[in-house]
Order: C-alpha cells, then structure tokens, then sequence
C-alpha cells in the first residue's frame, strides 16, 4: 500500500557524529545513513572526510577505508568489489548505483550515501531484501522443459536463439531499478518491479524453456506486470547497461499475440 510519509522512526531527527577529519590535500566529505535497530534511535547521517590521495577511487574503496580506519561499526554489504556480485548496491548523491563501481571523483561537492530507497533498513546501508528475493523465487527463474534431455547432452540453442538473451542474462539483481521505480515504491508488495520483470522475460525468450504459457498466465495480472507506466527510472539507473522496461514491453506484447 502506497505510503507518502516516512514513519516517525525513519526520520533524521538529531544531527549524527562527525569524526576527525584526515589530513591531506584530496579532503573529500561523506554524509553516510547510519540506522541501527538495537539502539531504538532514529537514523542520522555521520560525516567523515577522507584524503582522496589515501583513498582507491571508488565510493566502495572510500567506505571500506572508513570501516578500517575509522569507524568499524559503519555496515554494508560487498563481495567482488568489480560489479559482479550487485551487492553493494546503493544510492550515492540521490542515485542507484554499484558504490564498486562508482567513481568518487564523478560526484560533485560532498558524497551523500543512503540504503537503496524504499526498502527497509537492516542496518546502515544493508537493506532487507527478503520479499524481492521472494519476488524472484515467484517467477520460478529455472529452465522449464517437458521434452527429455538429450542424453549425455546439453540442451543446444542456435547462435541467433542464444543472442535472444543478451541484454538479459547480465542481471546482477542488485535491485538498483525496482528501488529506483514509483511503481515499485507505491506497490511493492503486489507490482514485480524491472528487475524480476527482466529476469521474468529472460525465460520467456530463452528457447529451451517450454513453459511459455505457463509463465505468461503467471504474470497476466494488473499488478504484478501492468504496474509498469514506462517512466523509464529503470533503464536510467541500470549499472550493466540493461534496459527492463524494453523486457517489460516484450512481456506485454507475448501477452497481447496470444489473447489475439
Ligand atoms: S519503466 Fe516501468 S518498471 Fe521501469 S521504472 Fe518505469 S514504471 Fe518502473
Ligand atoms: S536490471 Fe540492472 S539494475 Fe535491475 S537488477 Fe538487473 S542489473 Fe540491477
Ligand atoms: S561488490 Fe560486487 S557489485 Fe559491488
């Protein structure tokens, strides 16, 4: 259910801690969420400024300096470190993005970080991502097939069949676009959103998977996929390039050639 206000334990309400200032001449500044659930206190944002010169140049190398050097209480997630994984997803100066691969010297003034927005917060920058990992296992994202496997053998697709899958198999489901999306903001608990849309798509135009049908009655409902008004923030804050809204459209239209 569409919510306009934040409730009155997500709001800044007192000013958070700022710690000393490293000396250098790169001094760059990091408002950062801070959110801790044990402690019954509202969020702030705890400033840190570092020297650019000590510093590698991501946002990630920026908050893992802070971790080790600073503060160890500050909390998120990483794992490749080279935008594989997705799991540093965040909001950096107002937008979605892969903190491993988000230049520090591309945002202007101080660099602002909260969680992906629209989520609940575990803690810090680590949102909860229960229900859009319940999404995805919705969509049943495993090949589906009746015909029995060749045996000893893969199933093979054709050089221009497994073309059909590119600009989908990418998804690192970092959620930077469903948390980028109104749609998915107001409705989330019944409105897919881009990225499981996208990987919902994925098996529809894979040429193994005979569960065509099956998917597309799944997905034939007013919210799950008609939620979608093309507003485009998906394709927009997309770190691999990829575009769900295109995904979206495809969707709608299989579901269209079949009602005609
Ligand atoms: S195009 Fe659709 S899925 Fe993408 S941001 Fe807009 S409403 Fe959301
Ligand atoms: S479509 Fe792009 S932004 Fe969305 S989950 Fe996949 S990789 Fe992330
Ligand atoms: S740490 Fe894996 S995508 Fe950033």
């Amino acid at each position: 259910m569409a919510e306009f206000t934040l409730p009155k334990n997500s709001k800044i309400t007192k000013k958070g801690r700022t710690y000393k200032a490293e000396e250098g001449k790169r001094q760059k500044r990091f408002k950062v969420y801070r959110y801790d659930p044990d402690s019954g206190a509202n969020p702030r944002y705890d400033t840190y400024t570092i020297d650019l010169d000590k510093c590698g140049p991501m946002v990630l190398d920026a908050i893992i300096k802070i971790k080790n050097e600073i503060d160890p209480t500050l909390t998120f997630r990483r794992s490749c470190r080279e935008g594989i994984c997705g799991s540093c997803a965040m909001n950096m100066d107002g937008k979605n993005g892969l903190a491993c691969t988000t230049a520090i010297e591309d945002i202007k003034g101080d660099v602002q970080i909260t969680p992906l927005p629209h989520m609940e917060v575990v803690k810090d920058l680590v949102p909860d991502m229960t229900h859009f990992y319940a999404q995805y296992a919705s969509i049943q994202p495993w090949l589906k097939s009746a015909t029995p496997e060749p045996s000893g053998k893969e199933r093979l697709q054709s050089p221009d069949d497994r073309a059909k899958l590119d600009g989908l198999y990418e998804c690192i489901l970092c959620a930077c676009c469903s948390t980028s999306c109104p749609s998915y903001w107001w409705n989330s608990d019944r409105f897919l959103g881009p990225a499981i849309l996208l990987q919902a798509y994925r098996w529809l135009a894979d040429s193994r998977d005979e569960a065509t049908g099956e998917r597309l009655d799944q997905l034939e409902d007013p919210f799950r996929l008609y939620r979608c008004h093309t507003i485009m923030n998906c394709a927009n804050v997309c770190p691999k390039g990829l575009n769900p809204a295109k995904a979206i459209a495809e969707t709608k239209k299989l579901i269209a050639e079949r009602a005609a």
